[in-house]
């Protein structure tokens, strides 16, 4: 019993000096929690929210994508966007496709081209609580952003403080 006693305590102690040196196990640390590194399962299914094409260097064709929490929050004007609220970005080069040119007879059609990277905001109000309650995501090739680049997003999201952080609207 004395031993059993004596083991618990040990364990107890050392449990609790892994508190105080690192995060608790499952409790993401700092880094982790500050961008979203895993791809959310299933964005490809998601409902179309808008799209948005940026000239000059990024010369990209996008297009917005919600999961069913953000997709019912847009259609109910929800602000601020629930806990998970997925938005996705999907990013392409902004090609002129010829194949349609020839049939208008003009060169006006601008298509989809290779995929550039993909772009996340995940609500989660508590884990990202320094960053506005969103994590933000970037993944080119499957790989996701390095921390400093990861760190341009949200002080230009904060510029749209009103809407959430969140730019792009719903397209009716
Ligand atoms: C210089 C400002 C700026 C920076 C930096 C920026 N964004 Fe955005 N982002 C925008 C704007 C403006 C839009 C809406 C227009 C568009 O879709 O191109 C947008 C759209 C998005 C969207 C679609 C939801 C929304 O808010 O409209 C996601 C997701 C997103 N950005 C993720 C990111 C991630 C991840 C990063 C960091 C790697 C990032 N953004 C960096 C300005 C920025």
């Amino acid at each position: 019993m004395r031993r059993f006693t004596f083991l618990l305590i040990a364990v107890a102690t050392t449990a609790g000096l892994v508190a105080i040196i690192g995060p608790a196990p499952g409790h993401a640390d700092e880094k982790s929690a500050s961008y979203v590194t895993e791809i959310p399962q299933g964005y490809r299914d998601w409902q179309w929210v808008s799209s948005a094409h940026e000239a000059g260097n990024l010369n990209s064709l996008g297009g917005v994508l919600g999961n069913d929490v953000a997709i019912k929050a847009y259609r109910e004007g929800k602000l601020p966007f629930p806990d998970g609220t997925i938005i996705a970005a999907l990013h392409y080069r902004y090609v002129p496709s010829e194949e349609n040119n020839k049939v208008f007879g003009e060169a006006q059609s601008f298509v989809p081209g290779a995929p550039t990277n993909v772009q996340f905001m995940v609500k989660d109000s508590t884990k990202y609580a320094a960053t506005g309650g969103w994590g933000f995501g970037h993944f080119a090739g499957g790989k996701p952003g390095d921390a400093a680049f990861m760190k341009s997003c949200f002080p230009c999201h904060e510029k749209a403080k009103g809407s959430d952080l969140v730019f792009t609207r719903y397209a009716p």
